[in-house]
């Protein structure tokens, strides 16, 4: 069996403790993962002079996947300072965001596009400083692909895909990511497809979360909608996320931050880094590790202590697969 290789970024903060924590989840498994450590984030700018070294970017290269936990961003502009996992998902063209929000009856995927749209960085001032003005670019390319991949993952689950925008207003921007939307989707003849405006989406996301499957929308709104989402579950704590390219590597990440109010202290809930390994482990392949590990993680509570936790789901794992045999 090929082995594969996993770049390892902690990063801040309690990254040092959450992705530890994943990775040794991972290493009780006797899956051929390879895992190699690498440095990122402002601890690493302060030492080095560089959030990103490029002996890090070279690991990532050579990798099938990264593992990263998060890095701490000044508040205020720092000359060189640029945020790590924004220089990534450039660097490796990670243009789709998955966020996916699961519950008792609560089983969601919003797929975000994460190159474009409002964060675009195109934001200049006129009016000697009274004006401020964002561009909001959207391509057909980019909502294409992002629309491809969204029909795809749908078709693997419950096959229902809905597309939020707000063409009604933003006619022009929003109006060329329905249509390319409608079009691509089109090519996809089994899945259920709607439409629904990102006001009304808010609605009933905090109304009725379990009419949706795959829900397909720009950078700004899936954003939103995606810390929506997980704040109707266990919030930041259990909120995985992937970024995926359409090469390797991928990019896998709790949704947290590096909460340097509790850094250090070995408080941290593991199990949304836990949950962003398995989304790794689902796209290397290993769909039924992932599934185990997502089920495990979702139905043990955070004990308080990020070890106690990564113990409990590591031991339920185990009974698990000692049952299975
Ligand atoms: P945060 O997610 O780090 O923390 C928000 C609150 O949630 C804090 O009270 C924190 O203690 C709590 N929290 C977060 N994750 C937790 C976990 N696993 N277990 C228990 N409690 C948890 O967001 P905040 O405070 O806005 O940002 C802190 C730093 O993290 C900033 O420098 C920010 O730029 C950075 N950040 C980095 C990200 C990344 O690298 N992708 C993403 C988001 C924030
Ligand atoms: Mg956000």
């Amino acid at each position: 069996m090929s082995k594969h290789i996993i770049t390892v970024i902690s990063g801040d903060g309690i990254g040092q403790e959450v992705i530890p924590a994943a990775v040794h989840v991972l290493e009780t498994l006797g899956l051929p993962l390879i895992f190699r450590q690498a440095e990122a984030g402002f601890g690493t700018f302060e030492r080095a002079g560089n959030a990103l070294p490029t002996e890090t970017l070279r690991l990532c290269e050579d990798s099938a996947a990264i593992l990263f936990g998060a890095t701490q961003s000044p508040m205020s502009k720092i000359q060189g300072y640029q945020s790590p996992i924004l220089t990534l998902r450039h660097h490796f063209d990670l243009f789709a965001n998955l966020r996916p929000v699961s519950s008792e009856n609560i089983d969601l995927l919003i797929v975000r596009e994460n190159t474009e749209g409002l964060y675009s960085r195109r934001e200049r001032v006129e009016d000697g400083g009274q004006t401020a003005i964002a561009e909001r670019v959207i391509t057909a390319s980019a909502s294409a692909r992002i629309v491809r991949l969204a029909c795809e993952i749908a078709l693997r689950r419950r096959g229902k895909l809905t597309i939020v925008h707000k063409a009604n207003v933003l006619k022009e921007t929003c109006g060329l990511f329905r249509r390319t939307a409608f079009e691509i989707a089109a090519e996809f003849p089994t899945l259920i497809v709607e439409e629904v405006l990102v006001d009304t989406a808010a609605m009933l996301l905090a109304q009725n979360p379990s009419r949706f499957d795959v829900i397909v929308t720009t950078n700004l709104f899936g954003d939103i909608l995606s810390d929506l989402a997980a704040g109707l579950t266990g919030g930041l704590g259990i909120a995985p996320s992937a970024n995926i390219g359409s090469q390797r590597p991928a990019l896998f990440e709790p949704v947290h931050g590096s909460a340097p109010d509790i850094a250090g202290r070995g408080i941290a809930d593991p199990r949304a880094a836990i949950l962003s390994a398995a989304m790794m482990l689902d796209w290397l392949g290993y769909a039924q590790a992932a599934a185990s590990i997502t089920r495990v993680a979702c139905q043990t509570p955070h004990a308080g202590r990020t070890a106690d936790t990564t113990e409990r789901i590591i031991q339920r794992l185990a009974e698990e697969s000692s049952h299975a045999c």
